[in-house]
């Protein structure tokens, strides 16, 4: 913290130029329960550091003298054209940190081009926040499935009707049947007054223990299982993501049951502790079922706050990643914080894409990394 400023001043925006900045800044500056709710995970945290320093294990193969002035980070993530490979990773209540929550991250999302993934537990209805954005720009929608099948039946059938039909695939949490023991969330009970209304349930606290976590997860069916994807199918002709998926032998019943994407995520860290982080069942993928890229899209989660973390992703195959907590640091500085933390992270990507020596995205592949230092 400069010496002119005191612990908890936020420091001017542009001062901030990485993930870390965001973090150290809302770390100081969130209040208490706010900072215990984003920041936890589950027991011990192995997942959550595991998450960020897998990619520190994965070295480079750079090539060089190959005209890299210009680089394109254009895309296409389920079919929506993106101008970055990294999408908003769904999480609740933004409003915890700034009172437009999902609302100023839509705007911010809708200036640079970034598909956000709106979560069950959002702050705001779907139908509030996707007017924020341009029309006709693309969203995503993260479904917790309720244990009253009806009302997520509803939700689900409720876009449908929004005009220009924003939400473009339904991603469907399957790593979360319950909230995982986030404890320092626990620590700072969960205050009443913290619940507020939800894109479609209110939830419900027939949760044991405190914590915001726990609180929020009462409505969830953990008896949710494969058969019930015929019933989602049923309810819902938008392309179905799995997010959560831990292990190729997985990964392979997604494409028997005929999804069209996955997310490979542990969450955040914030449920099963010890789950792997999704870059290594990124490598397991590649070793056990390597045709499985040509029959979904694979997307991944967890610990990337580096351009370089983004580009070692699609190099092994995902098509983008999801960044969950850094969105949320930066919406501490509102719709322009988003923005800017956008701008920082498209531009590490450039620079990482000039020094490996490609010039656009399509031309990542496996060969440019040392994967070797990674346990299987
Ligand atoms: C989440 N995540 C999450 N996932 C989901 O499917 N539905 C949800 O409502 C939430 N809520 C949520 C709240 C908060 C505060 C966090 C930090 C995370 C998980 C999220 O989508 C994603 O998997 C992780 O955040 C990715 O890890 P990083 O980028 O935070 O390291």
């Amino acid at each position: 913290c400069p010496p002119h400023l005191s612990p908890t001043t936020k420091p001017p925006l542009h001062t901030l130029i990485s993930s870390n900045d965001f973090e150290a800044i809302a770390s100081r500056t969130l209040a208490a329960k706010t900072w215990a709710f984003y920041s936890s995970a589950a027991t011990d945290l192995i997942s959550y550091k595991a998450n960020i320093h897998a990619f520190d294990r994965i070295w480079w193969r750079p090539r060089i003298l190959r005209n890299v002035r210009d680089v394109n980070t254009k895309t296409q993530i389920l079919g929506c054209e993106a101008a970055v490979p990294f999408f908003v990773a769904p999480a609740a209540i933004a409003k915890l940190v700034h009172e437009e929550g999902e609302k100023a991250i839509a705007r911010a999302c809708g200036r640079r081009g970034v598909v956000q993934c709106i979560s069950t537990n959002a702050s705001f209805p779907v139908a509030e926040i996707v007017p924020t954005a341009p029309p006709f720009y693309p969203f995503f929608f993260q479904l917790y499935v309720n244990k009253d099948r009806e009302s997520s039946a509803r939700l689900l059938r409720s876009f449908a009707m929004l005009p220009t039909r924003p939400i473009r695939a339904i991603f469907v949490t399957v790593d979360a049947p319950v909230p995982g023991k986030r404890e320092a969330d626990e620590r700072v009970r969960a205050d009443e007054s913290l619940s507020t209304p939800m894109s479609g349930v209110q939830a419900k606290n027939d949760a044991k223990g405190g914590g915001l976590g726990r609180t929020m997860a009462g409505y969830i069916d953990a008896t949710l299982s494969w058969e019930d994807l015929e019933w989602l199918k049923e309810v819902t002709d938008l392309p179905i993501v799995l997010k959560g998926v831990m292990c190729a032998a997985d990964a392979m019943m997604a494409v028997e049951y005929g999804v069209q994407g996955i997310v490979l995520s542990n969450h955040g860290g914030r449920n099963l502790d010890t789950s792997p982080p999704a870059i290594h069942t990124l490598l397991e993928l590649h070793l056990n079922c390597p045709h499985i890229f040509d029959s979904l899209e694979v997307l991944l989660d967890g610990g990337i706050r580096r351009g370089t973390d983004i580009l070692k992703a699609l190099c092994l195959g995902a098509t983008a990643v999801g960044i969950g907590r850094p969105f949320l640091y930066a919406l501490n500085y509102g719709q322009e914080g988003v923005e800017h933390y956008i701008d920082i992270m498209k531009d590490e990507l450039e620079v990482a894409m000039r020094l490996v020596g490609i010039t656009d995205l399509a031309q990542c592949h496996p060969g440019l990394m040392i994967t070797f230092e990674i346990d299987h």
